[in-house]
């Protein structure tokens, strides 16, 4: 599986230890920046996020910036981004469950680091529960970004 992670100045240190934490269970991710503290615009790297999944350059994202909100609003414009803003484990295993969310957002200043590797491990470990309501209601969502975003 590879992932793709980026996040503004407010998550440098949360998004070095998601990396490494994604790195020691062997998956190949790319960081997408940014890599300074200087002050920079979350729909950037909620854009880039973003789009480097749909392109397919990765098979899921992962967006970090100071609510997790702004970035997730930002990344939820590109077209075939279900972008999940959560704070606790239980959010991220039913964003993958039932909404098949294929970015994860969240705040580096909400969750601590241990809490957002929880957050992580719990996204990537369920599985889309293929099918039945929830490819249907997904299915509902694909066609407000038919209807929106042509
Ligand atoms: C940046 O200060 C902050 O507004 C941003 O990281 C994020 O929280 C926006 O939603």
């Amino acid at each position: 599986m590879k992932l793709v992670i980026g996040g503004d100045h407010s998550s440098l240190d949360l998004k070095a230890a998601i990396l490494a934490h994604l790195e020691a269970r062997g998956l190949a991710v790319v960081d997408l920046g940014t890599d300074s503290t200087a002050s920079t615009d979350y729909p950037v790297w909620g854009r880039l996020v973003g789009e480097a999944v749909v392109r397919g350059d990765a098979d899921a994202g992962i967006a970090i910036c100071g609510t997790g909100v702004g970035i997730s609003i930002s990344a939820n414009k590109v077209k075939g981004v279900r972008a999940a803003c959560v704070s606790e484990p239980y959010s991220a295993q039913m964003a993958k469950r039932h909404n098949n969310a294929n970015v994860l957002a969240f705040g580096a200043r909400v969750v601590g680091i241990d809490l957002a590797k929880m957050i992580v491990d719990a996204w990537l470990d369920a599985e889309f529960e293929q099918g039945g309501r929830h490819t249907h209601r997904v299915g509902l969502i694909t066609e407000l970004d038919e209807l929106y975003r042509s």
